[in-house]
């Protein structure tokens, strides 16, 4: 290896002095320079917006509200769990955070759109959408009936297209811009497990991760940015709670158990998306899933 001649790496010349004052105003117009750069802890905030969280009154939606408003954002829950939205609710505003909760199914357009307009009358704007509804069953390929496949579907992928549709005309009335944000899932690409048997929910998330790419070309120019996020399997109330016929549980228990995520580490990485930590991402997929998409373990 032969020595470096450091006129080859850099000239110590008038870019290279601004550099050492910490300030890159050297391209006017398209660099801010780090002299005027905000404190990253300013950069997480939310204060003064409005986000919808679909999906939020448990799980992995509840930690997302539950970040957002930590915060500083409002946050209107948009779900159809009563109990628990109420409960969340309730909880929440033991810290002084603005949740409110609106009920809706997000496969009906007339009641995403009442959603819509009840977040806007409540808190005055929408600037932030999570698409977060989800459910998935595990079953073999022959005995997903078409009711399943319309379900699923229509949940995570007719909901999250229609409550985007509806959010963004609202965020172009407004003027402003907007984020939204997409839960995906390792079954967005077909990582889903070792036995698969979820091909409608790995259909219907690869459809989610293909609208966030798709829309960034048309919601990029009115401002607002469109991203997914891809979590672990998480212990949650759904994910808990779906039936598996005996021999698939057998056959996934002949496979090594893969690590769960907690729903607050992958809510950490949709606030970060949605702030002004992450202006940059513009129809990206985020994968925050500790490597279990490819199996990793300690
Ligand atoms: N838990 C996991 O292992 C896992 C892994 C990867 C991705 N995800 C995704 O994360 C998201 C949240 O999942 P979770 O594990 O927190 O599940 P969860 O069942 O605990 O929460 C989902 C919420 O969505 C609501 N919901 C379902 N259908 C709805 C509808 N039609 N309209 C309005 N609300 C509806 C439910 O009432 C529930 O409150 C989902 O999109 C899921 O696909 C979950």
């Amino acid at each position: 290896m032969g020595d470096i001649n450091p006129k080859d790496v850099y000239e110590f010349d008038e870019v290279y002095e601004r550099l050492l004052e910490m300030d890159l105003n050297g391209v006017p117009g398209l660099t801010k320079g780090l002299k005027n750069v905000p404190p990253a802890k300013d950069l997480v905030r939310l204060d003064g917006k409005t986000a919808i969280v679909t999906g939020g009154s448990r799980g992995l939606g509840l930690a997302i509200v539950n970040r957002l408003a930590e915060a500083g954002a409002n946050v209107v829950i948009v779900d159809l769990a009563v109990e628990f939205a109420e409960s969340a609710v309730a909880y929440l505003s033991t810290k002084n955070y603005r949740v409110k909760f609106f009920k809706a199914d997000v496969r009906d357009l007339k009641q995403i759109q009442e959603a819509v307009d009840f977040t806007v009358k409540e808190f005055g704007s929408l600037d932030i959408l999570i698409n977060n509804a989800g459910l998935w069953k595990i079953k073999h390929y022959y005995d997903f009936t078409e009711e399943d496949w319309d379900l699923i579907v229509d949940v995570c992928l007719k909901g999250t297209f229609f409550f985007t549709q509806a959010a963004a005309n609202q965020m172009v009335k407004q003027g402003t811009g907007g984020r939204i944000c997409n839960t995906i899932s390792v079954g967005a690409y077909s990582m889903e497990n070792y036995i698969g048997c979820m091909a409608p929910y790995t259909a219907a998330k690869s459809g989610v991760l293909g609208i966030t790419r798709s829309l960034s070309r048309e919601l990029k120019p009115l401002g607002i940015a469109i991203n997914a996020v891809c979590p672990p399997g998480m212990v949650t109330v759904g994910g808990g709670h779906f039936s598996m016929d005996d021999d698939l549980k057998a056959l996934m228990a002949s496979f090594p158990s893969v690590p769960l995520g907690d729903p607050d580490e992958v809510a950490r990485v949709v606030a970060m998306v949605v702030s002004d930590i992450g202006v940059l991402f513009h129809g990206s997929d985020i994968v925050a899933d500790g490597g279990t998409r490819w199996q990793l373990r300690k």
